[in-house]
């Protein structure tokens, strides 16, 4: 038997409890560790529960920096995060010590991108501000110009991120028979080609978009990518969805813009200090709010757990993992 089967069942560390076929998965393959209660790691019980493991099995809200690799030691090899961002992990730090990262793109792509397309309706048709007038039992009645939304058929759609969630939001608004526009980091013509989608650099799309959807991964470049400048060059029509990662937008102009009319409206489903938000936007009508949905079906959570767990025994068992970080697009 080899080093590598005999070390098969070795501590990991899943820092949340997941689906009980992820746990049965891990079980089998390793001396897993899972926390009884279903919430996040604090920080010292993270650095304390980390101690020793081979693997790790994060949440987007455990923070795997350089602190919790020391805690680790050196028998760690794998961080699998439970995730396709994974801006909670140190990446050089990891690389530095020779610590894999893997993360689960491709299986939340349909999910993420069908939310993207709840907000975009849900802001162009005033869903939740309604559903809110209709709970709080006031006065309404139907009228020829009550609540008047924007219609979304037909318009100009500008895709901020072509990568594999920018691409399915694509291919969803050809119902919607719509003019797609698309800024990308990299040229992608044959991408662009199959989807009828048109190239345009940040500031035209945002000049000629009736809405603006981000699916960009945060990085130092997209840290704040949308503020006052680029708010105040949308259409006073515009409407502005963000379902990549909350430091992307600064909240506080946006708020700004969506008061002064700057844009029209707006939806949510990640913010800069996540769970806040920022009040100027709670007191807004215009900005449909969703608490960080994307990837959160019953399907798509247990595909994500299925593969991190699958990620981190390939790595234990001395096989390339299916998702390394960076074998996927945006
Ligand atoms: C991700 O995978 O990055 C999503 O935000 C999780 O919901």
């Amino acid at each position: 038997m080899s080093d590598r089967e005999n070390d098969e069942r070795r501590p990991v560390l899943l820092t949340r409890p997941l689906a009980p076929e992820v746990e049965a998965f891990l079980r089998s393959h390793t001396d897993l560790q899972v926390p009884l209660e279903d919430r996040p790691l604090a920080r010292s019980e993270l650095l304390a529960r980390v101690g020793g493991v081979a693997g790790v099995l994060a949440m987007l809200t455990d923070r795997i920096d350089e602190e919790v690799l020391e805690a680790a030691g050196p028998s760690l090899e794998v961080v699998a995060d439970h995730a396709v961002g994974y801006d909670n992990v140190d990446l050089a730090a990891c690389a530095r010590r020779g610590i894999v990262v893997t993360n689960t793109p491709d299986v939340l792509t349909d999910a993420t991108a069908d939310l993207a397309w709840g907000l975009i309706l849900a802001a162009a048709r005033r869903i939740a501000e309604g559903d809110r007038l209709v709970r709080a039992r006031g006065p309404w009645e139907w009228s020829p110009s009550f609540m008047l939304g924007r219609e979304v058929t037909g318009k100009t759609l500008g895709i901020v991120g072509l990568g594999r969630i920018g691409q399915a939001v694509a291919r969803r608004a050809a119902g919607f028979s719509m003019r797609i526009l698309a800024h990308s980091r990299r040229p992608q013509p044959e991408t662009e080609e199959a989807l009828g989608v048109a190239p345009r650099e940040l500031d035209a799309l945002l000049a000629e978009s009736d809405i603006v959807t981000v699916h960009v991964p945060l990085a130092g470049e997209t840290r704040r990518m949308f503020g006052e400048r680029e708010f105040l060059a949308m259409k006073p029509t515009a409407i502005f969805v963000n379902t990549s990662r909350g430091p992307v937008v600064d909240e506080a102009a946006l708020a700004a813009a969506l008061s002064s009319g700057e844009i029209a409206a707006a939806g949510l489903d990640v913010y800069e200090r996540e769970p806040e938000v920022h009040p100027a936007l709670l007191g807004l009508e215009n900005v449909v709010l969703a608490p960080h949905l994307g990837s959160a079906t019953v399907e798509t959570r247990l595909a994500m757990g299925m593969l991190a767990a699958r990620n981190l025994v390939a790595v234990l068992h001395g096989e390339p993992p299916p998702t390394p970080v960076g074998s996927a697009g945006e």
